[in-house]
């Protein structure tokens, strides 16, 4: 049975890592995964989270479990941070990164008779992996013209419209991954009215806090969700906004009734314990530690604030090239991490080829990846694949 499995095809993220490290040429370009480098192309770990991992290793006193929920000041800090006044009314618990809140979320909203999640596209490679892992039905609806690179909210809010009771649409709350196109305050309005009309479950996936228009910011479109809709469960991933991608720094939060939260509670406690029993400590206790202490904090929101301006910098140098017919101006517009380029299959093909430029299939660029040294051979690659 076990020598009978057939070959999975790869993650369509994860496979343009193994490609980048394959290719021998020095001076190739890696705009593939989602993580942010700086002017020297490193991800150096943050000052303020090495200060505290520096703590933790001095202060620690015991490495036995920290319990079900997890580490709770830190979930409450997080919640705090993300949600503002509203976490008070969220259930939580820590999950296994961003994608474990996801999955868990899922499961959960599942365990709980929802059947169908309604996915805006194109969205992160890995969001219909997670809905059918849980066993869940995914409807697609696309929202975001490439070509124009332009948001087109109605077709979304009309799906929304027609879907049951208990559905689930799945939203990105800032810096949206693949296309970094988020939604404007009248869009998030609109998606609140029609969850609420439509008794649906809004799903809000928060993974890059800080990275858009900045901390006070970019929490503007869950927190609306929040505070307007009834049903509502979110993701949030640490991994980015305090740069611990693997310590995978995550947690769930759900909306619910006071009456229902102990239910809501046990209901994620179950999943959980029967998935991973238990979360990692390491990178939420330093997250934790850097969100209590307010000198830490405040030398964490200020190396938060030099990425954010770094990709500000990247994405005006981006908007300011002519490459043919491609939209470049709107590049200055989106936030955080990614854009996708209107490229085709073969032309994303010859980058990587013939120019070392590594981009996914998608045509997703990591704009926080590009290092300035790069910026004009990335912009020629470009002109000459599309001219
Ligand atoms: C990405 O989209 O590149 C990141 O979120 C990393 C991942 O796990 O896919």
């Amino acid at each position: 049975m076990i020598d009978d499995l057939a070959p999975k095809p790869a993650d369509p993220l994860l496979k343009i890592i193994k490609m980048f490290s394959d290719d021998p040429r020095s001076d190739k370009i890696d705009l593939g995964v989602g993580v942010y480098r700086d002017e020297n192309g490193a991800t150096p770990i943050m000052a303020a989270v090495k200060e505290a991992e520096r703590r933790l290793l001095a202060e620690q006193r015991t490495k036995t479990y920290v319990g079900q929920q997890g580490d709770a000041a830190f979930l409450q800090l997080l919640g705090e941070f993300a949600f503002a006044g509203a976490a008070r009314d969220l259930v939580s618990i820590q999950t296994v990164g961003g994608t474990g809140a996801l999955r868990l979320g899922f499961d959960f909203l599942r365990a709980a008779g929802a059947k169908r999640v309604l996915l805006p596209t194109p969205s992160w490679a890995n969001h219909p992996g997670l809905i059918t892992a849980a066993g869940l039905q995914q409807i697609d609806v696309q929202f975001f013209d490439v070509a124009a690179q332009r948001i087109d909210i109605s077709p979304l809010l009309e799906a929304i419209a027609r879907l049951s009771p208990g559905d689930t649409v799945l939203l990105q709350g800032c810096c949206h991954n693949p296309l970094g196109a988020d939604f404007d305050p009248a869009q998030w309005a609109a998606l609140a009215k029609a969850c609420t009309a439509a008794r649906v479950v809004a799903f809000v996936d928060v993974a890059y806090l800080g990275f858009g228009d900045g901390l006070a910011r970019d929490g503007d479109g869950v927190r609306h969700i929040l505070a307007h809709t009834s049903n509502v469960v979110v993701s949030v991933s640490a991994a980015k906004s305090f740069g611990v991608y693997r310590e995978r720094v995550g947690a769930l939060y759900v909306k619910s009734a006071p009456a229902a939260r102990a239910a809501v509670q046990s209901n994620l406690f179950a999943l959980a314990r029967s998935n991973y029993s238990m979360p990692p400590d390491h990178g939420a206790a330093c997250v934790g530690m850097v969100l209590a202490d307010p000198a830490l904090r405040a030398m964490w929101a200020d190396e938060l604030e030099a990425i954010r301006s770094h990709i500000l910098k990247t994405r005006a140098a981006l908007a300011a090239a002519t490459i043919n017919a491609l939209p470049m101006q709107l590049i200055a517009k989106q936030k955080g991490m990614f854009s996708t380029l209107p490229l085709t299959p073969a032309q994303i093909d010859t980058l990587r080829v013939t120019y070392g430029i590594y981009m996914t299939d998608s045509g997703r660029i990591n704009v926080a990846g590009l290092p300035e040294a790069d910026m004009a051979r990335f912009l020629e690659a470009l002109r000459a694949v599309t001219g």
